[in-house]
């Protein structure tokens, strides 16, 4: 996904595309074709995921060293209302509670990340092991496969060591491959019996683009035009490194595979009659998905990235590409590090051809590619900036990633929606709607002969949203996070997902309508529960207040204004329905 400072300039580039060709463009395209009523094959595996940094709280507990968002969250102005992952959805204390969700779902495989700071402080494995850490996975796995549900674990979700990058850089550093490579290959040993599914990384266009290059999450960097382009060279070569280790060392008695996760939107020729737009298309998906794929599965970078970067870079006067290369070496030793490949898929843009000024210091990985992107003003949005709901962009991708990469095994490892609302609302049919037509857009590709094996909705719970905080909830259950217990509610999505899982699919229209209507008649029981227990934590907070007043004024408004005039709002409703209903009768 687009990076916000990203968004936006694209945000009024897309406005004034859309006002200056409304006319002539074609947006019946998005009629993509009617719902497809069938079955997944035997033994598709549905699941739900996390990340440790974005549930698991106790950030400081048990022995855990810092990692890059402990350090970034902290700093003033980084993150949406300064809000951190201190405590987040407390998972590391929760693991019974949230199996039982998982159990209610009927979940078969659950996806989450090991922090590496919990088990490997400093991230030098020699300096020192933290046991406790350990302990955690675990008992978190021990739990899982007691309860029949098969762990997909990502080796790193974002959280690096804070120590190595102070000392290091981070990613910048090729130093990483060897740190990284030491510490998978302690979970490999300590958890390997019981993991079958591991990835090296996920989403790792985002640690390098966002991280490195606009700097919006942690470390917060702002390499513009090289950055990301040199980290997403040392995490390749870190995954490969990785691969080899598994495979040399563990495959044989532990019998599981290894993949990555890559995240990539899907990009749409604006008009599909036009070359120039096509190619500009092509090129979007390539220095997104491609980015990664292209080197794991053929040994070296997008033959357009090499192209693009390699000619702006001359024009810019440097002796040698922003973007590294391989050696012939390092190209064998990358090809064909996938055992399976993850796809974390969220969103569609439409692409056109767009050529950037090549001047050095306007330099970057988004003027690299020469295109500007557009949005259908009719797609739906119900949440994230970023987020638009265009399910026939899912089917396009995973066929994308079916011709260029020979049909690998794939895991859908991230898809979802968010929802952006001051007040609580359980009853989240838009995410029902997205769902119902992600999947069945995903059925259609594996009707198309794509290699899916499994799908992961993101995410389980509600729960930091990076930059965003804890303003976007991706959650099949909300968490009240105002609430110290932090509590887990069902949205209706739950119940509608539920259904999808134990029918492996969508039987008939009628059945699927009526588990839509069940869905949303029970969600506002849910809903009742939650007011009534917002309503006594705003009571216990205006006690508390009371009782100190040193409290901000911010904190006030946000946990008692907004709430009472949320209730107050669903009352005076209440009252003036019950004053039509007299007056009708
Ligand atoms: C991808 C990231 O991997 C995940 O952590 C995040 O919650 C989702 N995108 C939604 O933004």
């Amino acid at each position: 996904m687009l990076p916000r400072c990203a968004i936006s300039v694209c945000h009024v580039f897309v406005l004034v595309l859309c006002l200056s060709s409304a006319e002539d463009f074609d947006w019946t395209k998005n009629d993509h074709g009617s719902f497809y009523y069938g079955t997944f094959p035997a033994g598709f595996s549905w699941g739900a995921g996390s990340s440790a940094y974005q549930t698991e709280g106790a950030w400081d507990k048990d022995g855990k060293g810092l990692s890059i968002w402990d350090v970034f969250s902290h700093k003033k102005g980084k993150i949406q209302q300064n809000d951190t992952g201190d405590s987040s959805c407390e998972g590391y204390y929760k693991i019974k509670d949230d199996v039982g969700l998982m159990k209610e779902l009927k979940l078969n495989h659950y996806r989450f990340s090991i922090s590496w700071p919990r088990l490997i402080p400093t991230g030098i494995k020699s300096d020192h092991i933290n046991e406790k850490g350990i302990q955690y996975y675990n008992e978190l796995i021990d739990h899982l496969l007691e309860n029949k549900i098969t762990p997909i674990v990502t080796l790193y979700h974002w959280d690096l060591p804070q120590f190595l990058q102070e000392r290091y850089g981070g990613w910048q550093n090729i130093s990483m491959v060897n740190h990284f490579n030491e510490f998978a290959n302690l979970c490999f040993e300590r958890f390997g019996n019981r993991i079958k599914y591991w990835m090296t990384f996920n989403n790792p266009w985002s640690v390098a683009v966002e991280g490195y290059e606009t700097g919006e999450h942690a470390p917060g960097l702002r390499l513009r035009g090289t950055g990301a382009y040199k980290v997403a060279h040392h995490i390749i070569k870190a995954h490969a490194k990785v691969w080899h280790t598994y495979d040399t060392q563990w495959r044989a008695k532990q019998k599981g595979m290894v993949g990555i996760s890559l995240s990539g939107d899907w990009g749409e020729p604006v008009d599909i009659t036009n070359q120039k737009d096509i190619e500009a298309a092509e090129r979007y998906v390539q220095f997104y998905l491609g980015w990664f794929a292209t080197p794991i599965f053929h040994g070296d970078y997008p033959q357009v990235m090499k192209d693009f970067i390699g000619r702006k870079s001359v024009q810019q006067g440097l002796g040698t590409s922003r973007l590294p290369s391989f050696s012939p070496q390092e190209k064998s030793y990358i090809k064909g590090t996938c055992d399976f490949l993850g796809v974390g898929h969220f969103t569609t843009r439409y692409i056109t051809q767009k050529n950037h000024p090549s001047a050095r210091s306007s330099s970057s990985y988004f003027t690299d590619r020469d295109l500007a992107e557009l949005v259908d003003p009719r797609w739906p949005d119900p949440g994230s900036e970023w987020l638009y709901s265009v399910p026939w962009g899912f089917r396009r991708l995973l066929n994308f990633v079916k011709s260029q990469y020979g049909n690998p095994m794939i895991y859908v490892t991230e898809n979802g929606v968010s929802e952006k609302m001051l007040c609580t609302e359980l009853c989240d049919d838009w995410r029902i709607q997205y769902f119902k037509d992600y999947t069945n857009e995903m059925l259609k590709a594996i009707k198309d002969g794509v290699n899916v094996k499994g799908y992961t909705a993101w995410s389980l719970l509600d729960k930091f949203e990076w930059d965003e905080g804890y303003s976007e909830r991706f959650g099949l259950y909300y968490v009240d996070f105002r609430n110290k217990n932090k509590p887990r509610y069902p949205k209706a999505s739950v119940q509608f997902y539920k259904r999808i899982i134990s029918s492996n699919g969508f039987p008939n229209q009628r059945e699927v309508e009526n588990w839509r209507r069940k869905a949303v008649e029970t969600c506002s029981t849910s809903n009742q529960l939650l007011a009534a227990e917002e309503q006594r934590s705003t009571a216990a907070n205006i006690l508390r207040l009371i009782h100190d007043p040193l409290t901000s004024h911010m904190e006030m408004v946000t946990e008692i204004v907004v709430p009472t005039v949320c209730t107050l709002s669903i009352l005076l409703s209440a009252v003036f329905l019950m004053f039509l209903l007299r007056r009708r009768n």
